[in-house]
């Protein structure tokens, strides 16, 4: 549910308004970048960094760059008008209609109410075939609303009675998921694909990486098969702002028990988005 929305050159606008043309790039083309991020007591988590993603995932896409200052005040003013502590916090920043200028979108909205019921059972994942993003058309690394594939993915999982799908490469690869980073443990060693994969450089899987030490977790980042995956995997989870870090308890016909790890990182994450100036 959206419960502010902001525009730029307009200001706070009224959440059913329509806010883009209908010859904006981003409806004919999926010409748009994004990022979702979470807030905690108010404060979006990390704001800065996904600014600066969606600066990046702007240019991967041709788009025009947007004015971040900008954007950032039009959040807080969302988050303002929206008065709720905790939501998750969308931007938007389309390619425009021809001829015309990019537009700025930021909503807040309510957190999923399926994500602490999911987190208490976790989830199990469908192992899908998807091209390794390898190259900067193929929009490695990049946040952009083309992410109809990503959506399909993750209803063939449900439809095949799983919860989410799995990325891999056609190599067997691990790559990520949907809209979440992959994880597992081995010992008190944690795995995640490496970004030279052309995924995504998830936040929250920066934030993992920065606490697992803290933990007693050193951290291993690169290519590893899926099958040494589920031979070898003590426990898995994976990670985005808004799931935070969510236990996998299935990979395919591979069931994982509950770990410490995933328990232990999103305590440290929430302690970490509780504290000022992350
Ligand atoms: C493909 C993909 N990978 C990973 C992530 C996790 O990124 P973050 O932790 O920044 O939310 C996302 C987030 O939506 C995503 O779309």
């Amino acid at each position: 549910m959206t419960l502010a929305l902001a525009v730029t050159g307009r200001g706070l606008v009224d959440p059913t308004e329509p806010v883009i043309r209908a010859d904006d790039d981003a409806l004919g083309r999926g010409r748009a970048v994004f990022e979702t991020l979470r807030v905690y007591a108010g404060v979006p988590f990390r704001l800065s960094q996904h600014l600066e993603r969606l600066v990046r995932s702007s240019a991967v896409v041709g788009i025009r760059q947007p004015d971040v200052d900008e954007l950032e005040r039009l959040a807080m003013l969302a988050l303002g008008s929206a008065g709720v502590h905790d939501a998750a916090l969308r931007l938007y920043w389309t390619a425009g209609p021809p001829a015309g200028d990019p537009v700025g979108v930021v909503l807040v909205a309510a957190i999923p109410d399926w994500i602490e019921p999911a987190r208490a059972r976790g989830q199990r994942l469908l192992s899908l075939l998807s091209p390794r993003r390898s190259a900067p058309w193929l929009l490695a690394g990049t946040k952009s609303t083309s992410y109809a594939a990503h959506m399909a993915a993750e209803m063939e999982a449900k439809a095949r009675g799983f919860d989410d799908a799995l990325f891999d490469d056609a190599d067997g690869v691990v790559l990520e998921g949907p809209v979440t980073n992959i994880w597992w443990r081995a010992g008190s060693t944690l795995s995640t694909p490496g970004l030279e994969l052309g995924i995504l450089a998830g936040e929250t899987r920066a934030a993992l990486i920065e606490l697992a030490g803290s933990l007693g977790y050193d951290v291993t980042e690169g290519a590893f098969m899926l099958d040494a995956v589920l031979r070898d995997a003590e426990e898995a989870f994976t990670s985005s702002s808004v799931r935070e870090v969510m236990p996998v308890v299935g990979i395919d016909e591979r069931t994982f028990a509950r770990g410490p790890a995933a328990a232990e990182l999103q305590t440290a994450l929430r302690q970490l988005a509780g504290s000022p100036g992350v």
